[in-house]
């Protein structure tokens, strides 16, 4: 089950000089190839969803497949969402699966993104998740590209840097140092001297957006000052293209035979990145060295009161389910009933948690405590509860 702590992931990458590949799926075929390269390089590797990009897929059924792809895997992996829009978004995500979020509020003005990230750090703490952060502006939009959206290429300083990452307590910071998403005019210039800089003023794994059009050699030096995630779309996006249209050209009409050569066209681009940026042959270390990502069930049996009458039996469901599903890190809740009439408890709560991170904060969350103590605690006297760790 090497589903691996995100944070772990990327500190172990930060400390021993690599770059762990944080790959944009658009599709199963995109996942398939990622994971397939992951395995057949022994890499630790990210499964990333851009909110730019749910337009192409449904967000839920593709996180339940890369969940699956994750389980399975025999190599470390990591879920993230990437540029979301909202605290809520990031929630969503994490319910859905992700263990690593970033709500890109790089845009607003500096004590704005301080404000708003502190609260998605908040957020992901007590849910055991990693946070990125990013300040500066690397222009472009993944997939729809710097030529399309240019805007102006704002640089980060160490000195915000710092700044930036003490007052958040993000676990990695995404910086501008001159890549781009997707296409620019020309070869990116990047500034190692600044990359250099940040990295001695904040300490932490640093992030790259804007993969794709980077050297070789630009890759190792941007990992010898800091970078410990790089981001990548465009180039894999545009192999699969080119296959497509290869087959298109010959004559090839009908979808399933069009994208066959996807999954191989996207495995081969992130073997070769996998290569470059030094995270080939990591797996055993990482799945060693790093806290497993487990999901915990909390189990809460109960009898209700037998004088509750119909509807306020259930009341006690209905509310119960709105209640605890709005926790974050919740990933589901079940209400169940017992199939044999002299079982001790007759009544349960299932509620699945991201991770062992939400189990000393659960109970003291507004949202638990309301209902427990305006509701729960008065019609089910007789409760046990325990917390298994799943997997
Ligand atoms: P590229 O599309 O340039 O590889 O950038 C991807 C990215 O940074 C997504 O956040």
């Amino acid at each position: 089950m090497p589903l691996v702590n995100m944070a772990d992931m990327l500190n172990h990458a930060y400390r021993h000089n690599y770059a762990v590949g944080s790959f944009h799926l658009v599709s199963l075929d995109f996942l398939s190839g990622i994971v397939e390269a992951a395995e057949n390089r022994h890499a630790p590797v990210i499964l990333s969803l851009a909110e730019s990009h749910f337009e192409y897929y449904d967000f839920e059924l593709l996180m339940a497949a890369c969940v699956v792809a994750a389980k399975r895997a025999t190599v470390p992996v990591a879920i993230h969402l990437d540029h979301g829009s909202s605290l809520e978004t990031a929630i969503r995500a994490i319910r859905m699966g992700c263990n690593g979020v970033m709500v890109d509020t790089s845009a607003e003005p500096l004590g704005d993104n301080l404000h708003m990230t502190r609260q998605v750090v908040a957020m992901g703490r007590a849910c055991g998740v990693a946070v990125e952060g990013e300040l500066g502006y690397v222009p472009g939009l993944e997939g729809d590209d710097a030529l399309r959206y240019p805007g102006e290429l704002t640089y980060t300083t160490a000195s915000q840097a710092k700044t930036y990452v003490e007052r958040t307590g993000v676990d990695s910071l995404a910086v501008s140092v001159g890549t781009v998403h997707g296409h620019t005019k020309g070869a990116p210039r990047l500034d190692y001297g600044r990359l250099g800089k940040i990295n001695e003023a904040v300490g932490i794994p640093l992030v790259i957006h804007g993969g794709s059009g980077l050297s070789d050699d630009q890759c190792r030096k941007l990992i010898a000052n800091g970078v410990a995630k790089i981001n990548y779309f465009t180039a894999m996006a545009e192999a699969a293209g080119s296959d497509i249209r290869r087959h298109a050209d010959a004559g090839e009409m009908n979808s399933a035979t069009l994208t066959r050569g996807v999954r191989e066209s996207v495995r081969v681009e992130v073997e070769r990145c996998i290569r470059v940026w030094g995270s080939g042959g990591r797996a055993a270390e990482v799945l060693s060295q790093c806290r497993l990502w487990r999901e915990v069930e909390h189990v809460l049996l109960f009898n209700a009161d037998k004088r509750l009458d119909q509807t306020e039996a259930a009341t006690l469901v209905s509310q119960g389910m709105k209640s605890l599903a709005a926790i974050p890190g919740v990933r589901s809740v079940a209400y169940g009933e017992a199939m044999q009439a002299d079982a001790r408890y007759q009544q349960c709560w299932l509620i699945r948690f991201a991770n062992d991170a939400l189990v000393p904060g659960y109970l003291e969350h507004p949202e638990y405590s309301n209902y427990a103590d305006a509701m729960f605690r008065l019609a089910a006297t007789e409760r046990v509860s325990i917390d298994y760790k799943i997997g």
